[in-house]
């Protein structure tokens, strides 16, 4: 172990003093017998920015900063909390501010802050991720083992000593168990066992065998400052590439082949997913991949275009399709493309006239949010940005693009 550094000593003295009052996490002494408050206990993401500015400014552009925050969360809350007639509060929260399950009492707060449309409190933030001592994949979900003190948990056996927290080392870091903790399955209102899995046969995929977890992909090895002014060393970027990022670059690769017999033509787009666990995973259920062929002929204008998709179609109780996995007891169609898979389509129409040459596009993307026309309405009335938010807009993800000539 390092020794402690003046510089980091006085900064420590100061953010202690400046933020956290004396003892830095409430209740360090005897945290079983008397819990401090929720601030106290889990001190909000800005606290730690003192020291971790790097890593609190790539999360702060991460989805994970905006968990409770999003108009799509708030209206889908709201459908939850109308549909359960209020009973188990705290559901949405045991992931996206899993603090909640160590302050249960207080879930009613949790719902308003959402409500408010601007909630003060963290969903996931540092310190939801940091204590975190063990996970017990046993139960679905799984849940998080909070150990509370003033012990953060990471993946630094050489930690350097600082006085906000003490530190130590967990393999748990590392691992994807971490994640599985709220990225395997969620709660639908039947069992739906394998098919509400959301990573699929992820163990069995290429990564898992040779030995990458998800931080290798979704939080990317780098070298910077684990704290302000400490020596650079490895660390782990904290801006969860995945939908935002250039990561989407490596989630699928597309090809296209054409064959022209007569006045008819085929085109077979084989869609390669790259990635190494469900695409899409379906939660939220409405969560959706579309493949969208045109063929452009004379003058590019589009003589022909085709469609699929990719996701899962939920159905409730009484049998109506739902875009809710709350609301879902059964899945009528399962067409996410599975890890590693290659999918290929066929499209099939007459022969463009007219022209020395077509164009065949293909392009990926991540659809925008469906459901019915009220839900919609609701989650536009929510958002500052109306019908722009983001949550309307597709993403694309892979594009490619063909001229044929024809004789
Ligand atoms: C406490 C629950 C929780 C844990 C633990 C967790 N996540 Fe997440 N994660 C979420 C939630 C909730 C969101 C969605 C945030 C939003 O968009 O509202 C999310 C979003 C993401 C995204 C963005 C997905 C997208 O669509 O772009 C990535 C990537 C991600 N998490 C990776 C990870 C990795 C890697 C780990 C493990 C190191 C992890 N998460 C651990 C809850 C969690
Ligand atoms: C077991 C953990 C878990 C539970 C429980 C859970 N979610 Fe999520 N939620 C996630 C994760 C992980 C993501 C990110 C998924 C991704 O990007 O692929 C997410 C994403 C979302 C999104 C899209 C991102 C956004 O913020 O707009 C919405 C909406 C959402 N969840 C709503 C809900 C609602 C409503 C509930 C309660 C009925 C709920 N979730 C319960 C883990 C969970
Ligand atoms: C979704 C869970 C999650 C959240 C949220 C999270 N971290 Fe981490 N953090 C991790 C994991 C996992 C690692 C180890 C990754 C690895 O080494 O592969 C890590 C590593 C670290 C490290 C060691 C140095 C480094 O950067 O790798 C520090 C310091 C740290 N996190 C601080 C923070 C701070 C500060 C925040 C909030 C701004 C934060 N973390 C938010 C999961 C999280
Ligand atoms: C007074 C400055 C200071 C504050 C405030 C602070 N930290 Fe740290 N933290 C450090 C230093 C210094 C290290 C050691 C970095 C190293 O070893 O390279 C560290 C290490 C860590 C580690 C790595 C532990 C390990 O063994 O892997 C994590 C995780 C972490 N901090 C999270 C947090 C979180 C979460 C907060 C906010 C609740 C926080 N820190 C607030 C200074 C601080
Ligand atoms: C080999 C790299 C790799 C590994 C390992 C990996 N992923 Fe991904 N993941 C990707 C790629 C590539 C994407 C697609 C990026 C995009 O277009 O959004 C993705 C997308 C995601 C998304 C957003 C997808 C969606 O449909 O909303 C989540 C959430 C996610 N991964 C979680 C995880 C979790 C949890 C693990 C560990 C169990 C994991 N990933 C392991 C490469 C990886």
């Amino acid at each position: 172990m390092r020794q402690i550094r003046p510089i980091l000593t006085l900064l420590g003295l100061l953010a202690i003093v400046a933020a956290w009052g004396s003892a830095p996490f409430g209740m360090a002494e005897e945290p079983s017998k008397s819990k401090g408050t929720l601030e106290k206990v889990f001190p909000n993401s800005n606290k730690c920015k003192r020291c971790h500015e790097r890593a609190f400014e790539e999360w702060e552009t991460s989805p994970l900063s905006r968990s409770i925050h999003s108009p799509a969360f708030r209206a889908s809350l709201d459908e939850y909390l109308a549909f359960s007639s209020g009973k188990d509060k705290a559901l949405c929260f045991r992931c996206h501010a899993p603090h909640v399950s160590e302050f249960l009492d207080q879930a009613p707060m949790f719902v308003a802050q959402v409500q408010s449309g601007d909630p003060a409190i963290d969903g996931v933030g540092c310190i939801q991720c940091h204590l975190i001592k063990q996970v017990d994949r046993s139960s679905h979900p799984p849940v998080p083992k909070y150990e509370l003190g003033k012990t953060l948990y990471g993946p630094y056996k050489d930690f350097v000593q600082n006085l906000a927290h003490q530190s130590m080392e967990l393999e748990l870091f590392r691992k994807s168990d971490l994640c599985m903790n709220c990225h395997q399955s969620v709660p639908a209102s039947a069992n739906l066992g394998k098919t509400n899995e959301l990573l699929g046969s992820w163990e069995s995929s290429q990564a898992v065998k040779s030995g990458k977890e998800c931080q290798t992909c979704h939080m990317p090895e780098q070298v910077g400052e684990s704290a302000n002014g400490e020596n650079k060393r490895k660390v782990a970027n904290h801006s969860f590439p995945g939908r935002i990022g250039k990561l989407r670059q490596e989630a699928a690769k597309l090809a296209i082949e054409t064959s022209i017999k007569g006045d008819q033509t085929t085109v077979i787009v084989s869609v390669q997913s790259l990635v190494p666990h469900n695409l899409p995973t379906t939660h939220p259920a409405w969560a959706k991949v579309m493949l969208e062929v045109a063929v452009k002929g004379k003058n590019l204008k589009t003589v022909y275009s085709g469609q699929r998709v990719y996701g899962r179609v939920f159905a409730d109780a009484k049998g109506q399709k739902t875009v809710f996995d709350f609301k879902a007891t059964k899945v009528l169609e399962d067409t996410v493309l599975k890890p590693d898979e290659t999918r290929t389509e066929t499209f099939a129409f007459p022969t463009p006239k007219d022209t020395r040459s077509f164009d065949v596009e293909a392009a990926l993307s991540y659809a925008p949010v469906t459901g019915s026309p009220e839900f919609l309405q609701r989650i536009e009335a929510e958002s500052s940005k109306g019908g722009q938010d983001p949550a309307f807009q597709p993403i694309p993800i892979a594009k490619q693009t063909v001229n044929v000539p024809l004789k």
